[in-house]
């Protein structure tokens, strides 16, 4: 069910929230995620389920550790299969040491005649102390080498897909279990490796018990199976729980940065939010404890209920030991060695149902994070086309129309215009009329839905990746503060050419910049970001300078500015608008702002209302028709005007 089912249709939709809504919608209740029915479903199926998958994820575990480092998976291998050996090899010493004590005749005698396998016993317990070590030694290695291969898979995958991803709520869920999982990873092999050398620990107690006795083998199951049965249970119930709280963990962390960092700080205080994030807090974690408080009750449930049969099983086993003793059917030295068997068959499966609860829960966020770049494949960009961009000569916007995922109406509806090298061209417009929107497509970063746009002529799908992108720089409107040094925040405009001096001293003198920049404690190599030891922070229309110097800084045929000035003051505004005067007729320019002198010496100007193009035309044109453009330009002119009068 989701949360559209349960409100009411759209027309009668309140446009004013209720009085009381205000708490709830700043964070609201839990919605159910499509991904969470399927989790469930697997979580319901069960511990033969569990079963089912572990020699796949083991499978999976074995082949990363491979493709990381074949040196040092082989290296595991070879010296768990050898602990193994040397494990049976000590259980069969162990009883020839003490058949040989047990026998009748002189103790000299008897111990002499142990010494040989004593010795024995002795070389293999250390030859399998050694392996340990090696093993250790050999998985430590393994570990960064699995972490990078993995999360760099991770990000390739982030930065690949296309920016409409992030507009759909499944993808940031999505996202944070994939990280979850990618994480996972190292666990899952090193799990898969322990889980192998307990299952080789246990197959040579279990050769060396067969060979004492038969019977004593189902005793020994018998022993050993509830604790592994409730230890995986365990481990279902917490995996449960926590594809449950993916959307309220995500929700506890929202809060967190709200109350606790720096840039809500300010307004917290202001607006005195104090009481009402911290009451959003206690409803969040109410739920949480509670949640967390169930899932304590269950997994000690489990836990206890195997503890008690595994407890009663053990008796059992060494009553029957003391029976066949009795009976004469084993001697004494096999009876003593099958207490030691028992004991080490009992830390070799406890280790072996913790490493396969730890599989199967590593492994279900493996699958997460699996699952995601499979998913993630289907927002990749279409494979690029060959044909070379070239110098920009004309762009043309044909019948372009884009829907936003949970939208009613397009955000760009059938728009067509042309623009022609050298031109600077005007996107006005009230607050969502599209701008932003439309200049997204143009830059090439979301695709139309419908109609299709050119670069010369040639659609964009036919060019060659990045070879578009190259030519165009954006100044995006809600431009991210990079955390590097001031002239890194430049040098990210054309990050693939060198960062002479120059030209990134050029860049920021066109944006206004470099005054700022100049007084600076450290200038250009200044680290824009409060959080790291001698980091500074600017104000919002000197960060504003620095965005526009990164645009100007890529020598870009198109740039799109949008917003360049909406936190500038008056002289900084004029000097940035001349800069960008100056491209007119060598460069192309697109150009977003509210200001509206600003753009009359744009050559065409687009007035878009509610995502369709409405009027085009010069300022003086559109000032003549009397239309839309003419209404805002006056409406402005005339607060200046009653200001000067
Ligand atoms: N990522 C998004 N997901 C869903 N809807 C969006 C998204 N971005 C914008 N919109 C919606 O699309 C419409 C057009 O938005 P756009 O940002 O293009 O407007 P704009 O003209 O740039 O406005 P402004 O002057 O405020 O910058 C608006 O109704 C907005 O709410
Ligand atoms: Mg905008």
């Amino acid at each position: 069910m989701t949360a559209t089912d349960t409100t009411a249709p759209t027309t009668s939709r309140p446009v004013v929230p209720p009085p009381n809504a205000v708490g709830e919608s700043a964070l609201p209740e839990l919605r159910a995620m499509w991904w969470e029915t399927g989790m469930r479903a697997r979580a319901d199926a069960g511990l033969r389920a569990v079963f089912a998958e572990i020699p796949r994820l083991v499978g999976t575990a074995l082949g990363i550790a491979w493709r990381a480092d074949r040196t040092r998976t082989l290296v595991v291998a070879a010296a768990t299969v050898g602990a193994g050996v040397m494990a049976a090899f000590g259980l069969l010493a162990t009883q020839r040491v003490l058949l040989e004590l047990f026998s009748a005749g002189p103790t000299p005698d008897r111990v002499l005649a142990a010494l040989p396998a004593l010795s024995l016993l002795a070389g293999s317990a250390a030859v399998r102390a050694g392996l340990g070590i090696v093993t250790g030694y050999a998985q430590n290695g393994l570990s960064p080498r699995v972490d990078r291969e993995v999360e760099r898979r991770l990000f390739e995958t982030t930065t690949a897909v296309q920016l409409q991803a992030f507009d759909e709520d499944a993808f940031a869920d999505d996202m944070e279990r994939a990280s979850r999982g990618s994480s996972s990873v190292i666990s899952l092999v090193q799990g898969a490796m322990n889980l192998l050398a307990g299952l080789a620990g246990l197959l040579a107690v279990t050769v060396a018990v067969v060979v004492i006795h038969p019977l004593l083998l189902v005793a020994l199951l018998v022993a050993t199976v509830p604790g592994a049965w409730a230890a995986l249970k365990a481990g279902h119930q917490r995996y449960q729980t926590y594809m449950a709280g993916s959307v309220r963990r995500r929700r506890l962390w929202i809060l967190h940065r709200l109350m606790a960092e720096r840039p809500s700080a300010a307004e917290l205080r202001t607006y005195g939010l104090r009481s009402f994030l911290l009451d959003l807090y206690d409803k969040v974690m109410g739920v949480e404890t509670r949640i967390q408080l169930d899932l304590a009750r269950r997994t000690t449930t489990t836990t206890a209920i195997g503890s008690v049969v595994g407890g009663a099983a053990t008796g059992a086993v060494y009553l029957l030991l003391g029976v066949l003793l009795l009976n004469g059917h084993i001697p004494l030295a096999a009876a003593a060695t099958c207490v030691v068997a028992v004991q080490a068959a009992q830390r070799s499966l406890a280790a072996a149902t913790f490493q396969i609860d730890r599989i199967y829960d590593e492994g279900q966020h493996f699958r997460d994070y699996d699952q995601f770049l499979d998913r993630a494949t289907a927002h990749m960009p279409p494979a690029a086309g060959s044909v070379e961009a070239g110098p920009l000569a004309q762009l043309s916007v044909d019948e372009v129309t884009l829907t936003y995922p949970d939208r009613d109406t397009p955000a760009v509806d059938k728009v067509s215009l042309v623009i022609r090298q050298g031109q600077t061209v005007a996107f006005v417009g009230e607050n969502g009329s599209g701008k932003t929107t439309l200049a997204a497509l143009v830059a090439g970063l979301r695709a139309p839905a419908a109609g299709t746009i050119t670069w010369n002529g040639h659609p964009y799908a036919e060019l060659r990746e990045q070879s578009m992108q190259a030519r165009i720089a954006v100044v995006t409107q809600d431009y991210h503060r990079w955390p590097f040094s001031v002239a890194t925040n430049i040098a990210l405009g054309d990050i693939d050419t060198d960062a002479e001096p120059d030209r990134i001293h050029a860049a920021a003198v066109k944006a206004v910049a470099h005054d700022v920049i100049a007084e600076l404690p450290h200038g250009y190599e200044t680290l824009l970001d409060k959080t790291f030891a001698d980091g500074q922070d600017l104000s919002g229309g000197q960060w504003q300078r620095i965005t526009a110097a990164r645009g100007f800084f890529r020598d870009a045929d198109l740039l799109i500015m949008d917003e360049p000035s909406s936190a500038l003051d008056p002289r900084a505004e004029h000097a940035l608008f001349q800069a960008i005067r100056d491209r007119q007729g060598r460069q192309t320019t697109i150009l977003i702002t509210h200001r509206l002198a600003n753009v009359r010496h744009a050559d065409r100007i687009y007035v878009l209302d509610r995502g369709r193009l409405v009027e085009a035309g010069s300022h003086d044109e559109l000032m003549g028709s009397g239309g839309r453009y003419a209404e805002l330009f006056t409406l402005q002119a005339a607060g200046y005007q009653s200001a000067s009068v």
